[in-house]
């Protein structure tokens, strides 16, 4: 029989004073991730930054994590092997549970290539926790958009295992929803984004309210 390490180590969960719902409740929303995945510059980290702003000015507590940023530390000693790129995404989903139990909306901007490791993702959340939102961008739009130049050094074979490029990307198959922002303004895809979000009841309905009245008065202006 397959012992799980936490059983080895003799270690036990503990449950606090404070549960999720009641750190929800104190938030007005659920805890939830918006997972976005998609290649390089195809526009992951500038949507869900825009998502975040137009949440947190409703009054929502959340966090963006992005891919090079966490590749600074918490993932530093990580590669772009199969493997570590399996690891880099298993890090990440146990990292922002705990943000989803601290009742937050996390947002994530990782390329995340691999259908399975993206599987096992979905099976740490409850349902309708997480949310997996495909950025679909072909390479070459991708590659104009570069900022970094990291395209150029890639189809220079300067990186190696470059997704898109030297290295596979498998797109979802039955994500939440499809953003094409090959075609997509940004400021609309984050619109569609927190609809979505609207829609699957992770906002409270004083949100509600105040996003309505939002959408009213923007519209007015
Ligand atoms: S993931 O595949 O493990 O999900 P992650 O999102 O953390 O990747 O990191 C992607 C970022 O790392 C890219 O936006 C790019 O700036 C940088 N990068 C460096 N080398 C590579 C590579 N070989 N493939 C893809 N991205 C790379």
């Amino acid at each position: 029989m397959k012992i799980s390490t936490a059983k080895k180590n003799n270690l036990t969960w503990f449950n606090g004073h404070v549960s999720r719902r009641d750190r929800e409740k104190l938030h007005a929303h659920k805890g939830a991730v918006i997972w976005f995945t998609g290649l390089s510059a195809s526009g992951k980290s500038t949507i869900a930054h825009l998502v975040e702003k137009k949440l947190h000015r409703q009054g929502c507590s959340t966090y963006v994590f992005d891919g090079d940023n966490v590749r600074h530390g918490l993932c530093s000693n990580l590669t772009f092997s199969p493997e570590d790129r399996a690891e880099n995404i298993r890090r990440i989903g146990e990292m922002v549970k705990l943000f989803v139990d601290a009742g937050i909306i996390a947002l994530t901007a990782f390329i995340s290539p691999y259908r399975k490791d993206r599987q096992k993702l979905r099976s740490l959340f409850s349902d309708g926790q997480f949310l997996e939102i495909y950025v679909e961008c072909p390479s070459d739009v991708c590659a104009t958009r570069d900022k970094k130049g990291i395209y150029a050094k890639a189809k220079a074979g300067v990186i190696k295992e470059f997704t898109g490029i030297s290295a596979p990307y498998e797109p979802p198959e039955n994500p939440d929803l499809v953003i094409p922002s090959y075609k997509l303004d940004a400021r609309e895809a984050a619109e569609r984004i927190v609809n979505l979000i609207k829609h699957r009841g992770i906002l409270y309905s004083p949100h509600l309210d105040n996003m309505m009245r939002a959408d009213v008065s923007a519209r007015a202006r």
